[in-house]
């Protein structure tokens, strides 16, 4: 019986019947994490409650849609209305249960849009975080929480080469969901934006995939390399304590969470396509085939970054993108990336060109999303250099993105980011 009390589908109980037929396997749920030695666990649904929300390491899923939300509403009270609703319903969703319980014969549009119900759980994760705008707008404190802004919530500054269009830039409260199947990541976000309408609506969104590699694997990002290949285990909990865990250091609503910085980044892919094999691996430092690093011979060997060839030059070129995004080249400092391929098609606009090149663009790249313990100490710090150096920054342009505090997990009764309102 599902939770209208009749024997209509619901998506937990599709999940047994797939379970029991062996159908959970042929959908795709045995995927890896980025660090391609992670295995993801068997299992259909992924926890809501606990230490750390869902997402950040949770072996990474198929598909993601993020969105990033205004706040239309200067209401607190309506503000923390939303987030009730959006983990009670969180937590339904990821359990494969419709958002809110089916209403047949009402009168008003139905609880749920129904795309997901035939659907398995898909290990959906919903991943929220706060952006500075929670905090203050243009100086005015909203929902007076602008004595709450933790410094380690940064505005990001101009980075060198970047467009951002700012329609697809900011947004006051992001949402991450991450699932094995498009429609259930989607789904998710739509029930979510439904119950907020009048007081937070959707600024931008954007979909993500990664491709369904083999368990011992990294996948492939649309320029045809490994990507993920020397990212820190997420097994590695010392790690992950160290470099994407807020520790005792933060305000006390944000330990156990972690701040998420996101970017979409377009690559100029028929200009890639252009550039010799040679040129491709000198770019990224690494072979493009095999993924192992220039002068090593398998995927999992360390770059050698002092290494000098017999012409004087280094053996990885002194601004391939591993080298300036080592630890070693900053400081020790680490990120967990998470980054999702995009495709949204083509247009003819780019911008990016010289006049001679200029014809239709794919609109394709990688949804990089990455996670840390202070931006400060991550992103902005790795990034800084990158962005005048990088080599890769001859294929690439920052179009969107955003940073975000996530909270700490959720635990049963309590609502996402409660000790921020306490
Ligand atoms: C379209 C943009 C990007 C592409 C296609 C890309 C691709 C790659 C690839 C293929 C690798 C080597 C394999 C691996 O270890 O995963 C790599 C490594 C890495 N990337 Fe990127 N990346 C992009 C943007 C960025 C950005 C914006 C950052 C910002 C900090 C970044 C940080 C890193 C780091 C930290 C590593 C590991 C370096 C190491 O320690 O070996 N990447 N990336």
């Amino acid at each position: 019986m599902n939770d209208r009390g009749d024997d209509k589908p619901t998506r937990r109980k599709f999940l047994a019947a797939a379970a029991a037929g062996g159908l959970v396997a042929a959908a795709g749920v045995n995927r890896e994490v980025c660090a391609a030695i992670d295995a993801a666990p068997a299992t259909s649904t992924e926890p809501f409650f606990g230490l750390h929300q869902g997402g950040i390491v949770t072996p990474i899923q198929g598909h993601t849609y993020f969105a990033a939300f205004d706040l239309v509403s200067e209401r607190r009270d309506k503000l923390i209305d939303v987030l009730r609703s959006w983990t009670l319903t969180s937590a339904r969703m990821t359990a494969g249960q419709p958002a809110a319980t089916l209403d047949d014969g009402a009168a008003g549009p139905p609880n749920d849009t129904g795309e997901a119900l035939d659907l398995p759980p898909a290990r959906l994760t919903l991943t929220f975080g706060f952006g500075a705008g929670l905090f203050t707008e243009d100086g005015r404190d909203r929902f007076g929480l602008s004595g709450r802004r933790p410094d380690a919530l940064v505005d990001l500054p101009h980075f060198d080469g970047d467009q951002l269009v700012s329609a697809l830039t900011g947004g006051d409260l992001s949402v991450q969901a991450c699932a094995d199947d498009p429609q259930v990541a989607f789904h998710a976000v739509r029930q979510l934006a439904r119950q907020s309408a009048g007081i937070a609506q959707i600024r931008w969104a954007q979909t993500g995939f990664v491709p369904a590699f083999a368990p011992g694997q990294t996948p492939r990002n649309l320029m045809g390399f490994k990507d993920g290949t020397n990212n820190p285990s997420v097994n590695d909990a010392d790690a992950m304590e160290r470099f994407v865990w807020v520790g005792g250091d933060g305000p006390d609503w944000m330990r156990g969470g972690s701040y998420v910085v996101v970017r979409r980044i377009r690559m100029a892919l028929e200009r890639w396509d252009h550039a010799g094999l040679d040129l491709q691996e000198r770019t990224f430092g690494r072979h493009k085939y095999s993924g192992a690093p220039l002068g090593g011979r398998n995927e999992f060997d360390l770059p050698d970054l002092d290494a000098v060839a017999k012409d004087g030059n280094s053996v990885i070129p002194d601004y391939a993108h591993i080298r300036l995004a080592a630890a070693s080249s900053n400081g020790g400092l680490r990120i967990l990336r998470r980054p999702y391929s995009y495709n949204d098609g083509m247009d003819f606009t780019g911008g990016r060109k010289s006049a001679p090149e200029e014809g239709p663009d794919y609109d394709a790249g990688l949804l990089f999303v990455c996670y840390q313990r202070d931006p400060r100490a991550g992103f902005m710090r790795i990034f800084e250099g990158m962005s005048k150096l990088d080599m890769l920054n001859h294929f690439v342009t920052h179009t969107g993105g955003g940073i975000f505090a996530c909270p700490g997990g959720v635990s049963q009764g309590e609502f996402i980011g409660q000790r921020l309102f306490e």
